[in-house]
């Protein structure tokens, strides 16, 4: 794990280095070894990473996070969006996937931890609360108690009016925990927007805009 940052400098964002891209071959590899963890097959398309950074307007923020970058697609954009000025982290629970976001976004603070220790970092980066959090966390495999955990942790890292971006895959709806999923967001959140279906992603994907 790396070590909370305490020269404010560090945290300006260096210009964007070239990007490494993981190979797609060993995003599934590592679904197959950790399937309750992943959720997916394949990692979420350009299109769709470009599309949550538009929604997530992240422009004038001060501090933004992400959950589960997986091989570093949403963190691209994410960077490419964001001040210099802004603070940014992201937390990766699978080790494989933290070092591939770091190889393609080097300029990405990426802790290899659990979305769970969201407060943690805020507190020990002094970065205060969140104004959005990015995620693509595979919410239909975590059980009712755990996502109720998870958006509790989430709901109070944001700042009032803060906002909160997921996607969602096609289909969520007809697994209940997916339907626990969608239906917990209101109760989280004062307004839950969804787009229409996303196609240009394997699988096809909603993405919820929640703001606190
Ligand atoms: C569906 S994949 C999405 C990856 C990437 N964001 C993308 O869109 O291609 C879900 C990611 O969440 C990570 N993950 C699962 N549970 C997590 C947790 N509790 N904390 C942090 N990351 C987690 C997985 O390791 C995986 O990288």
């Amino acid at each position: 794990m790396l070590p909370p940052v305490s020269n404010p400098a560090s945290r300006v964002a260096a210009p964007l280095a070239i990007e490494k891209k993981f190979n797609p071959l060993n995003f599934a590899i590592e679904t197959l070894k950790r399937p309750s963890l992943t959720g997916a097959i394949a990692p979420s398309s350009s299109f769709v990473a470009r599309r949550v950074v538009e929604l997530a307007d992240i422009s004038d923020s001060k501090t933004v996070v992400e959950l589960g970058p997986g091989t570093g697609v949403f963190t691209t954009q994410i960077l490419k969006s964001i001040s210099p000025a802004t603070d940014f982290f992201a937390l990766e629970v699978n080790e494989a996937f933290a070092d591939a976001t770091r190889n393609r976004c080097p300029q990405a603070r990426v802790y290899h931890d659990s979305a769970t220790k969201l407060s943690h970092y805020l507190n020990v980066n002094s970065f205060g609360l969140c104004d959005c959090i990015i995620t693509s966390l595979p919410w239909t495999i975590f059980n009712p108690h755990e996502q109720e955990q998870l958006l509790e942790t989430i709901s109070a890292s944001l700042k009032p009016g803060g906002r909160f971006i997921s996607i969602v895959y096609a289909g969520a709806k007809m697994r209940e925990r997916g339907r626990y999923y969608i239906n917990s967001l209101p109760l989280f959140f004062s307004t839950v927007h969804k787009t229409h279906t996303v196609w240009q992603n394997l699988p096809p994907t909603r993405i919820y805009c929640c703001s606190k």
